[in-house]
């Protein structure tokens, strides 16, 4: 008893001299002028954009000291506009979108919402738990886009509206998934974060419960143009991905299950390089991205992470030489989805009245496999009850 008490006193005065220390070594390291420098803080409004079934949908402004400017919204968690500037202080949007709320609700083709409960597809919407075999909804592959489930199903999470508010500084989306929900088990409560931090990192952070085993890949599914208020193609900008391997795909863009590695493919982007530079080579799985019968062609596959842990790193990066702007992408996720707007054709129009044109934005998802419920060699995607789904990912801007 008293060597216990005594052990606890000797305890709590180390860690008080230890906490001061570090105290007094912070505040050694702030220059005598910054220390009363004061930082305006990140600031977040929300504004009525819209109704949906009698409840308000809100549009959430994000702004920094920098005056990074970040739009998001409850409905779907769609990221509505990043306005970041460029190498001559020019502010201007890097994503692609619409100005109001009614175009986000018929939107087509997911631009920028959260996806899910599966980003990506699942063959033939269609997977086995415990013995148990469910089929989802389809919405996507063949001449009547039904065999296979792409990013949710037919009302993913992105045609959700979610329930939204304001948290220190940070807008926070919830939403309660039921049992059955386009054919996945179990109740899934989901609760998506937005944050903006002062060196221009845009995060969302992705949460989930269950009570039922299900599959679970969340992401969002924003397009990027680096180019700012969609001035150009995407063909000059140039990406990285750390990354040694693809899965290649089939004509519905179903991983075939090998893993292929990307030296001496078009597909290597282990240094920077220029969308367009091989976009156009013969090459069977750039031909597979546009769909077999497609005269388009390109990336539309999957890039697994050399060094993925779990832990968040800097893992692709985008950069458009002619405005300097810089972003690149920490994540927890093992693997970037890499659509370079293939099947783009101007028919999409967008902000300010302008077509969305071919190639004119790119999707860069961090998740996990696709079709990884049916492929057992890949990273487990199945969420069971009692365990927390936790992962997030960092848009981060800069100049060049
Ligand atoms: C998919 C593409 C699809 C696009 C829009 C991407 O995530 O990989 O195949 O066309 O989303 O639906």
């Amino acid at each position: 008893m008293f060597t216990t008490t005594w052990k606890k006193t000797v305890w709590i005065i180390a860690l008080g001299l230890a906490l001061s220390g570090c105290q007094l070594f912070n505040h050694a390291r702030v220059p005598h002028e910054k220390a009363h420098e004061k930082v305006p803080p990140i600031t977040v409004s929300q504004q009525k954009w819209g109704e949906v079934d009698g409840q308000a949908v809100y549009l959430y402004t994000l702004k920094n000291a920098q005056g990074m400017t970040v739009k998001v919204s409850n409905w779907g968690g769609y990221v509505q506009s990043i306005l970041v500037p460029d190498r001559h202080g020019k502010f201007e949007d890097v994503i692609l979108g619409y100005d109001t709320w009614q175009e986000y609700y018929n939107d087509c083709c997911y631009s920028g919402p959260i996806v899910g409960r599966f980003g990506n597809r699942i063959a033939k919407g269609q997977f086995e738990i415990d013995g148990v075999t469910y089929q989802l909804t389809t919405n996507n592959g063949g001449p009547n886009n039904n065999i296979n489930q792409l990013h949710g199903g037919l009302k993913g999470l992105h045609k959700r509206l979610w329930q939204g508010q304001i948290v220190d500084n940070k807008v926070e989306i919830n939403y309660l998934s039921i049992d059955g929900e386009e054919g996945y088990p179990g109740n899934l409560a989901i609760k998506v974060t937005f944050s903006l931090d002062q060196n221009n990192g845009f995060k969302i952070s992705y949460q989930a419960t269950t009570d039922k085993k299900t599959p679970v890949n969340l992401t969002s599914h924003t397009y990027f143009n680096l180019s700012g208020n969609m001035q150009r193609d995407v063909e000059g900008q140039k990406l990285q991905i750390i990354a040694e391997q693809i899965t290649p795909v089939d004509h519905l863009l179903i991983p075939t299950g090998a893993l292929v590695p990307v030296a001496g493919t078009p597909f290597d982007f282990r240094q920077p390089m220029k969308i367009g530079e091989k976009i156009r080579t013969h090459d069977q799985q750039l031909k597979m991205g546009g769909g077999v019968d497609s005269v388009f062609g390109g990336y539309d596959h999957n890039w697994l992470f050399s060094d993925y842990d779990g832990s968040m790193k800097v893992q692709a990066s985008l950069y458009d030489p002619v405005s300097g702007r810089h972003m690149s992408i920490e994540t927890q996720e093992p693997a970037l989805q890499f659509y370079a707007g293939n099947f783009m054709d101007g028919s999409v129009i967008g902000k300010g009245g302008k077509p969305v044109e071919h190639r004119y934005g790119i999707a860069l998802e961090p998740q996990h496999y696709p079709d990884s419920p049916n492929q057992p060699h890949f990273p487990n995607t199945i969420l069971a009850p009692g365990e927390v789904y936790q992962t997030a990912t960092i848009y981060r801007f800069s100049l060049r």
